[in-house]
């Protein structure tokens, strides 16, 4: 019957206690090698060193630029910080696009566009002579060998401009500076997402201790003690490790759970065989998986009269923000109808109920496969701390957390199931990661200054 064949397609995204429980193992395993001098060339995990090595303590002042690459929005920013009883921030910013063809052009485009984009932003805020300190939100893996070096490890998401993967990203917008010849700054820091959104929740609340990212992308970052960094001189304190977890299972770990439409989702993106854990967690994908099942579901005469249209054959037209629509509570079927109609597929009502039922699958296995990896973090710090329970909190930004009806709870339910011992507060940032970068900037100027 059709139930039934509705019912096998969607079995294997159906995950249980027990097999959440095997990825929170094998995530904290990947965590552990990424981490140690033998193991970290085999880890799936990057654990890059951020050289951040505290969140704020509220001395943070000053006047900073800072940019947001990589999620949703390109913005340029400008973030001023007082200090002391009167601390406060207060944030400018603009948004720009970046069309298709830069983010996949030369990597001399893209950052001349940047560049371009700082100097519009100084005309619009009348600055142009100012000489600022500048942080740079860059939302990619990068090797870093200081707060201001970050050497690409590799494009992810939607972008590939050549000529930038294993060049410093530092370097690369410093000669684009110099290119236009109009205008000085100080680049002061490059900053992961995940950091300084977890610093822009710091700031409120020195708890704080975790970033997570459920946008386009997935990624956590989190304090790490300098004495299990086996790659970083030093025993002493804590230091921000970006997991660069969205990479988890690009070494088979987590093969056995990925089914033939996360294949194919994997073989028709910009990445194939990377960021598999990625492509089954984040806002990117999540549509493209639904995407790939509403296929197979038609050619088995199930939906849609059992007609392919070319609507359905085209890549990314389900959004973050439909599969969100498409699964708010109180929808309407007829209200579901419309949205399909919107994206361009006719549907009778039976369709629009498998599926609203596709769609709650793959969000649902997306927040717990998130939460499995976050329960394998906080139990790791747990640990590290010798503690029975920990009390921390995540600071939370991200299209996918924000605006998915129920995303946020199922991945708050799952922590708590599999880290039962760990008492763990989500806090989302209303500023997103820009101010993090300011402050990280603030503290980075500071000990340059003071060295010299
Ligand atoms: C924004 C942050 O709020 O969220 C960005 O400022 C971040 O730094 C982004 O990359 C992540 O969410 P999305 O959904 O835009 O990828
Ligand atoms: C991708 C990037 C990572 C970023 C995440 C969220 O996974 O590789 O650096 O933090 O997306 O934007």
């Amino acid at each position: 019957s059709q139930r039934k064949q509705v019912d096998e397609a969607l079995a294997p995204f159906k995950l249980t206690k027990d097999q959440l429980c095997e990825v929170k193992k094998r995530m904290r395993t990947e965590l552990e090698h990424g981490l140690k001098k033998e193991t970290h060339h085999t880890a799936s995990v990057k654990m890059l060193p951020t050289y951040v090595y505290g969140t704020p303590d509220g001395t943070e002042r000053g006047k900073f630029l800072a940019l947001d690459l990589g999620g949703t929005n390109f913005r340029v920013l400008l973030v001023k910080i007082r200090s002391g009883l009167r601390r406060s921030v207060r944030m400018y910013n603009k948004i720009y696009a970046i069309p298709l063809w830069i983010m996949q052009g030369t990597g001399e485009e893209l950052f001349d566009h940047i560049v371009q984009c700082i100097s519009d932003f100084l005309d619009y805020m009348g600055m142009k002579g100012a000489q600022l300190p500048l942080g740079f939100t860059f939302s990619f893996p990068c090797r870093q060998a200081g707060i201001d070096k970050g050497t690409l490890v590799g494009w992810t998401k939607g972008f590939k401009a050549t000529d930038c993967e294993g060049e410093d990203v530092v370097d690369l917008l410093r000669e684009a500076i110099k290119r236009r010849n109009e205008f000085d700054l100080d680049i002061v820091a490059v900053v992961n997402d995940t950091v300084g959104t977890m610093m822009t929740c710091g700031y409120e609340d020195p708890k704080c201790e975790i970033g997570l990212i459920a946008g386009t992308g997935s990624n956590v970052c989190y304090m790490e003690e300098m004495r299990n960094i086996e790659l970083m001189e030093g025993d002493e304190g804590r230091m921000c490790i970006n997991t660069e977890w969205g990479a988890f299972g690009d070494n088979g770990c987590i093969d056995d759970l990925r089914t033939q439409f996360d294949r194919e989702v994997d073989e028709g993106s910009l990445n194939p065989g990377k960021q598999r854990y990625e492509k089954m967690t984040s806002g990117m994908y999540l549509g493209e998986i639904v995407r790939q099942i509403l296929i197979h579901l038609t050619k088995q005469g199930l939906l849609f009269r059992g007609q392919v249209s070319e609507r359905l054959k085209t890549r990314g037209i389900f959004e973050t923000k439909f599969l969100s629509q498409i699964e708010s509570d109180g929808l309407a079927l007829l209200q579901v109808r419309g949205i399909l109609q919107q994206l361009g597929l006719d549907s009778t009502c039976d369709d629009s109920i498998i599926v609203k039922e596709v769609c709650g699958v793959i969000s649902r296995r997306a927040a717990q496969l998130c939460g499995a990896g976050l329960a394998a973090i906080v139990d790791k710090i747990r640990e590290n701390r010798n503690l029975d329970c920990l009390e921390v909190t995540v600071g939370v930004d991200g299209t996918l957390y924000k605006l998915h009806p129920h995303f946020s709870r199922v991945l708050q339910e799952t922590v708590k199931e599999q880290a039962p011992t760990c008492g763990v507060t989500f806090m989302l940032s209303e500023d997103g990661s820009g101010k993090g970068a300011a402050l990280i900037t603030a503290v980075a100027r500071r000990f340059h200054s003071n060295r010299q």
